[in-house]
């Protein structure tokens, strides 16, 4: 019996050196130290063995089943460590990889004008008001003091919407005049509005012209406005975006929605007027048309001419970055070259 136990130990000490992984460690286990197991099976021998045999027998037999039990322990831990350490190797993360770039956006150069222009007025009081693209006849030409047939629509070559009755009563806004007249049904003066938006002409696309391109309007209405308001306003705003010492020049233009009409034009900042290509040799720099809002306007709306006046103003928003950074074709705008706009 003695020997045998010898021998059993032996045997799973061996066994237990070669293991190397936690599945053959618990067959291993239940060999020798399960229920049906090795050295259970040599224990319930015990019981057939003469008593004085038993005592020495039965201790050996506990003896190898701690020191196995023991053993066992041992190696399961170092098995564990050393699966951890696997998996830790497998699963490394190199810190000193590079990350990936993260691309960065940019504001097209549209939007920073706009956003440039709307600060400004912003400062000065003016509320921002956006309105529809599409538009009525009415809202686009008739309330502005242009009937129908009326030649002054050749200013404004017009995209116009089917309709059911097949009428010209719908179109893609031309301007975004249409706003002031939106804005005085609504509200009552005092008003100081910036109407910025989309506006469509139904044109030949080439260098200068888009059938698709920004506007902002301005309107201020109230009791007592007068033409020096306009001009002491636009001068202010054309010193802020073109700089301190510009000088400002106003002509007499028509606009049927304005009378008087003008527009206003800035010595050239490149050639400071003595004249140069940008500004044709002429040294000043169209920027805006603007005036005194009609009578005719006013009344449409229901303000009372003798007691309210108002001056309003409208200019195109491509044209500002065209001539701050000498884009000399205003279909790189939207033709969405990024090469063109990430100099922005
Ligand atoms: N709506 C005009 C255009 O598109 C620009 C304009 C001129 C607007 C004079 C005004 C103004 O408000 O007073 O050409």
């Amino acid at each position: 019996m003695l020997t045998e136990l010898e021998e059993l130990r032996t045997k799973a000490l061996a066994e237990l050196s070669r293991i190397d992984n936690l599945s053959e460690l618990e067959k291993w286990r239940v060999r020798y130290l399960g229920r049906k197991g090795a050295l259970t099976s040599v224990l319930r021998g015990l019981g057939s063995l003469p008593i004085e045999d038993r005592r020495s027998a039965g201790a050996t037999a506990n003896d190898i089943k701690a020191l196995l039990e023991a053993e066992l322990q041992r190696k399961e831990q170092g098995l564990r460590e050393k699966e951890l350490v696997a998996v830790l190797e497998q699963t490394r993360i190199d810190v000193s990889l590079p990350g990936y770039p993260v691309p960065l956006g940019r504001l097209h150069p549209t939007t920073r004008t706009l956003r440039e222009i709307c600060d400004i007025f912003v400062s000065m009081g003016f509320q921002i008001v956006e309105g529809p693209e599409v538009e009525w006849d009415y809202y686009n030409f008739e309330a502005l003091n242009i009937p129908k047939d009326h030649p002054a629509r050749d200013m404004w070559a017009t995209f116009w919407l089917d309709t059911e009755s097949g009428d010209r009563s719908r179109l893609l806004r031309t301007h975004t005049s249409p706003m002031q007249i939106r804005l005085m049904e609504t509200v009552r003066p005092p008003i100081r509005a910036l109407m910025p938006g989309r506006v469509y002409r139904y044109e030949a696309t080439d260098a200068t012209h888009e059938s698709m391109f920004y506007q902002v309007e301005g309107l201020a209405v109230d009791q007592g406005i007068t033409m020096s308001d306009l001009k002491g306003t636009l001068f202010e705003f054309a010193r802020r975006l073109f700089g301190e010492g510009r000088k400002a020049r106003f002509r007499c233009d028509y606009f049927p929605f304005v009378e008087p009409g003008v527009e206003m034009a800035i010595d050239c900042f490149i050639c400071q007027g003595a004249g140069c290509r940008l500004c044709g040799n002429t040294g000043w720099i169209e920027i805006l048309g603007a005036g005194m809002v009609h009578p005719e306007v006013l009344r449409r709306v229901n303000y009372d001419p003798d007691i309210y006046t108002g001056f309003a103003f409208g200019m195109g928003v491509e044209r500002i970055p065209m001539l701050r950074y000498g884009i000399d074709d205003i279909r790189l705008f939207y033709g969405n070259d990024l090469r063109f706009l990430k100099q922005f």
